[in-house]
């Protein structure tokens, strides 16, 4: 993507690091990569409730929330599958910047796309989350449905069967979907913990 050459980034007075003393925890992204149906937005949807109760200042972003609006226009080619985590990085770091702890809840099935927006973030903003659960569960789950649309040639280019996920190599933390959702979540504030983050 261009960067047009007479626009530089204006470093307004009310910091980051201003924002995180007053809400007395730090800024950071929770990335969550995982197949569709492996649990990323169940399990974002209650760390965000245990936090929201910990008075710690959050934002969900979530894949099919963000395709009704800001990415309505994107499919599912590699190609609109890039533009769609370029776009929601963008919009992460934009809300690190406003001193969020911000939870994404996206397939981001490229480990090059995941790459770039890690480069996005100095070192400890950027927490690779990977949920982890077989693809078999998954189907089984299937709450959407759209695996049998796959299976019954309905639907092409889904995750996990004629369309590629690339296992994160070093995921910050790696989850197993197939466990409580009150153990992964316990796990994740205990990460957040240990990061000094909350
Ligand atoms: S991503 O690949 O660009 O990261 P994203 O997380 O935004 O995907 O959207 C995934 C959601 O879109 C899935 O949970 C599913 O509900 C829906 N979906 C519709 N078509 C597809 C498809 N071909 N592959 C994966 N998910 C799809």
């Amino acid at each position: 993507m261009m960067q047009h050459k007479n626009i530089s980034w204006y470093r307004h007075t009310v910091t980051r690091r201003l924002r995180e003393d007053k809400n007395r925890h730090k800024a950071t992204v929770l990335w969550f990569t995982g197949l569709s149906g492996s649990g990323k937005s169940t399990i974002a949807d209650f760390l965000e409730q245990k936090l929201y109760d910990m008075n710690i200042k959050t934002y969900l972003l979530d894949g099919d929330n963000l395709r009704c609006g800001l990415c309505s226009d994107l499919g599912f080619s590699n190609l609109d599958r890039k533009e769609n985590i370029r776009r929601i990085g963008h919009i992460a770091k934009l809300m690190v910047d406003a001193g969020l702890l911000v939870i994404t809840a996206f397939i981001s099935p490229y480990r090059k796309d995941r790459e770039m927006i890690r480069n996005l973030f100095n070192k400890d903003q950027f927490i690779e989350v990977f949920i982890n659960t077989p693809l078999s569960t998954c189907e089984a789950r299937d709450p959407k449905g759209l695996y049998e649309q796959v299976r019954s040639g309905k639907l092409c280019d889904f995750t996990g069967i004629d369309n590629k996920y690339e296992i994160p190599e070093k995921p910050d933390i790696q989850l197993n979907g197939e466990e409580s959702i009150n153990k992964l979540v316990n796990n994740l504030l205990d990460l957040l913990k240990i990061r000094g983050i909350i």
